[in-house]
């Protein structure tokens, strides 16, 4: 028994007042018709298919092969637009699942529940409903004194008593698929000069077939988004859906109003998220973690007992135990292997901090491999740029650089080395080694008990002449 899935996303979204295709607005950070699709992709267990009319291009285009598509020429009416579905859905199919590309928030499991409610009856349709005082465009629900369902009545043709009735018309079907297609040719055409899918109930009741209801008890469900308030609205819904399952999974949230988690992201037990913290796209964070406050992560792996504070991250990984922050930026291709400290105001891109180094303050390290224990002092910068192309900066293992120390790449400092404050580093340095000056020259091997504070004893000679060696 093979149920397949329809989704309605013709219409023009007006009253967005926008260039883009209504079911293509962000909702955290995806467009909405990707999360119709998931809902009906899981509950048929196979690719809906999407009726699509305005921008329809477009729409395609940001699905791919996420689902099949069929034309809507001309807006006629939502019975119109499942009637497009004929051709690419008719066949022999047990259950048709209808929704409109524009309600998010709509469950999987509350589609299942309509095939569910559908097969157990032998019902032509079941169709979900609310019980809402609010909701006042919904269509109304209008069931016979033995509680059957009816017949479902626009606003528009509603009588004052219909208009009372609590009971509103969601907006999701399970429809029997062999009664269907034919059924939607007989639609009549409604007064607005449309077809109403809604007008399938009346005709099933007609047929002697039966027509059953599924309550939702959960109102985000039937948010749909026709303005930019209704946007808003489902940002924050979904947004305390999300927040709520990862309390309920074991992560702490400090103040879930304004935590800000995708529902891609991914997160593990005992972990701390602070305010104001936003986690987005493809990232994921381990356990034990403290996040956050004002931090954004975006496209990130962090390893377990990480600390990021007040940062921004950006397609970066970290292993274990790393610490970030105040004031970090990190970008595409950062590395940080386990236990690295990166404090204040430091940016590191494309470049592979090695296990334990320290990176405390206001350093940019880009296109560089650092080896482990290596220690990055103030005012360390990858000088990666030639004007022409980007150039590597290779440290050794337990490097210390002096405060200050230019790095001007393509250079490799040998395991050991060392740097004077003030340094500016133009050729290699061989491993044990100490360099300064300007340009930096190697002096004598490196002391040993020069670490941890080295850069104090050897001192820049900013007079020296460049000298060939
Ligand atoms: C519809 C229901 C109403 C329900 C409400 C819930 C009908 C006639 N009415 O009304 O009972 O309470 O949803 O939100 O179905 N679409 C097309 N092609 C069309 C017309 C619409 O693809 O020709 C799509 C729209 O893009 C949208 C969806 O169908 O995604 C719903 O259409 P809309 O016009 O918004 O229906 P409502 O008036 O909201
Ligand atoms: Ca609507």
């Amino acid at each position: 028994m093979s149920i397949v899935a329809l989704i309605l996303a013709a219409g023009q979204g007006t009253r967005l007042k926008s260039k883009l295709p209504k079911v293509l607005h962000p909702l955290a950070g995806r467009a909405l018709i990707h999360y119709a699709i998931d809902a009906a992709q899981a509950a048929a267990g196979a690719r809906p298919v999407l009726v699509v009319g305005h921008g329809a291009d477009d729409v395609r285009a940001a699905v791919g092969a996420r689902a099949g598509f069929v034309e809507q020429a001309e807006q006629l009416g939502t019975g119109h637009a499942v009637l497009q579905g004929r051709a690419a859905l008719g066949g022999h199919v047990a259950d048709v699942l209808v929704t409109y590309g524009d309600m998010p928030l709509l469950r999987a499991e509350t589609l299942q529940a309509l095939v569910e409610r559908r097969r157990a009856s032998q019902a032509a349709i079941a169709l979900l409903t609310i019980d809402s005082a609010g909701l006042f465009d919904f269509g109304r629900v209008i069931r016979a004194s033995d509680d059957g369902v009816t017949a479902v009545v626009e606003v528009a043709q509603a009588t004052p008593a219909q208009l009372a009735l609590p009971e509103r018309n969601v907006g999701a079907y399970c429809f029997d698929g062999a009664w269907l297609w034919e059924a939607l040719e007989r639609l009549p055409l409604s007064p607005k000069g449309e077809y109403y899918l809604t007008d399938a109930v009346a005709l099933a009741v007609a047929d002697g077939r039966r027509v059953e209801a599924v309550k939702t008890g959960d109102e985000a469900e039937t948010i749909g988004i026709n303005t930019r308030a209704q946007l808003a609205q489902a940002e924050a819904a979904l947004r305390q859906r999300v927040n709520a399952a990862w309390m309920t999974a074991g992560v702490t949230l400090v103040d879930p109003a304004t935590t800000y988690i995708a529902p891609t992201v991914t997160i593990g037990p005992d972990t701390v998220i602070a305010p104001n913290t936003h986690l987005q796209g493809a990232t994921t964070i381990g356990a034990e973690c403290e996040i956050g406050p004002n931090s954004v992560i975006v496209d990130t792996t962090i390893g377990d007992r990480c600390v990021v504070r007040q940062s921004l991250l950006e397609s970066a990984w970290l292993a274990e135990d790393v610490d970030v922050g105040p004031f970090a930026h990190l970008r595409s291709g950062a590395r940080l292997e386990r236990g690295v400290h990166m404090g204040n105001f430091g940016e590191v891109k494309n470049a592979t901090l090695g296990p334990g180094v320290k990176m405390g303050h206001f350093s940019y390290i880009g296109d560089a491999q650092i080896g482990s224990e290596a220690n990055i002092s103030a005012g360390t910068i990858t000088c990666n740029y030639d004007g022409v192309k980007k150039n590597k900066t290779v440290l050794g293992e337990r490097v210390f650089l002096g405060s200050n120390t230019l790095l001007v790449a393509p250079v490799t400092l040998g395991d050991d080395s060392q740097t004077g404050a003030g340094s500016v580093v133009t050729r290699d340095i061989p491993a044990n080694m100490l360099a300064l000056g300007v340009p930096a020259r190697v002096v004598r091997e490196r002391a040993p008990e020069s670490a941890p504070h080295g850069e104090g004893k050897a001192q820049a000679q900013p007079d020296s002449a460049p000298t060939e060696r």
